[in-house]
């Protein structure tokens, strides 16, 4: 992890205020971590933590008015702390990709999947609509997502919250982003679609070679799918270690403390494809 250069993604010394009457009140501090390519990163820790915070700062999504972010975020070696709304949307979508928690909250009710699918596309590239149209088709067939043509056509509330989710992760992954975000991409859905969700996930880290930050506060996701873990504790980084280690030999209190909460998910290869 310390290897700067072959990190995609690096985030050093982070900290993230909220400005009140009161004065600065810090939300999250001391953040450091990277992620190289083709690898999964979970960040785990208890709700409140910090893990979306942290998340949002990535992206630079937070209220700039009220919102402070120090430190540094580096994608590809290009800083992003501080670079305005209108670079920042540049860059997200095509570079970073963002899945959020609730799929229904990042489409508009009015739009088709389609429309939007394409829109997304041609706001990144110079494609035409029926090229861009054939594109979304390709991720989406790539994907397993059946019968992209018809999907295209429905309104998001004519699918299911799986199904949604399932388009989402190929729109976030239609560009080939160096990084996806996933704040809890799961937690809204029942165990099948979970494990479609995650597989898919998987299949794009190995067909692209995306880097994936995966937060959840699951601990039987992250130790299926990740490779390092950083476990976030009221703000704070309390451990960072390959999950081997991290599920064998927890150092800190809290962490053995989640692991005993845990849950557990059985992700067998055999499981997923049979239920596909
Ligand atoms: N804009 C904001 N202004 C003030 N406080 C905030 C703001 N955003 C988040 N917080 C606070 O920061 C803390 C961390 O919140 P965050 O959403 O990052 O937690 P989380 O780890 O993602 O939790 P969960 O697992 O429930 O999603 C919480 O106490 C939250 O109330
Ligand atoms: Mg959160």
């Amino acid at each position: 992890m310390e290897t700067k250069e072959r990190n995609i993604l690096n985030v050093r010394d982070l900290q993230v205020q909220v400005r009140s009457k009161e004065g600065l009140f810090t939300l999250v501090k001391d953040i450091n971590f990277g992620i190289e390519k083709g690898k999964i990163l979970g960040l785990v820790g208890e709700s409140g933590s910090g893990k979306t915070v942290t998340s949002m700062s990535i992206l630079q999504l937070h209220d700039r008015k009220k919102v402070d972010i120090k430190g540094s975020i580096t994608l590809n070696g290009q800083e992003l702390n501080g670079l305005d709304n209108k670079e920042m949307r540049k860059i997200r979508g095509k570079d970073i990709a963002f899945i959020m928690q609730n799929p229904m909250n990042a489409f508009t009710p009015v739009f088709t999947i389609g429309y939007q699918f394409v829109e997304t596309i041609r706001s990144h590239t110079s494609l035409k609509k029926k090229q861009a149209k054939e594109l979304a088709i390709d991720v989406m067939q790539s994907v397993n997502l059946p019968e992209p043509d018809k999907l295209l056509k429905y309104y998001p509330f004519q699918l299911s919250g799986g199904m949604l989710q399932r388009v989402m992760i190929a729109m976030a992954a239609v560009l080939h982003p160096s990084v996806i975000i996933a704040d809890e991409p799961t937690t809204a859905l029942d165990l099948h679609n979970q494990l479609l969700v995650l597989r898919l996930l998987d299949e794009i880290r190995n067909k692209y070679e995306t880097s994936i930050l995966l937060i959840s506060h699951d601990l039987g996701v992250i130790s299926e799918m990740a490779d390092e873990v950083i476990v976030m504790k009221t703000g704070r980084i309390v451990e960072t270690a390959n999950v081997y280690q991290l599920f064998d030999n927890p150092q800190h209190e809290y962490t053995k403390r989640l692991l005993n909460t845990r849950p557990t998910l059985n992700l067998e290869q055999q499981t997923i494809t049979h239920m596909l």
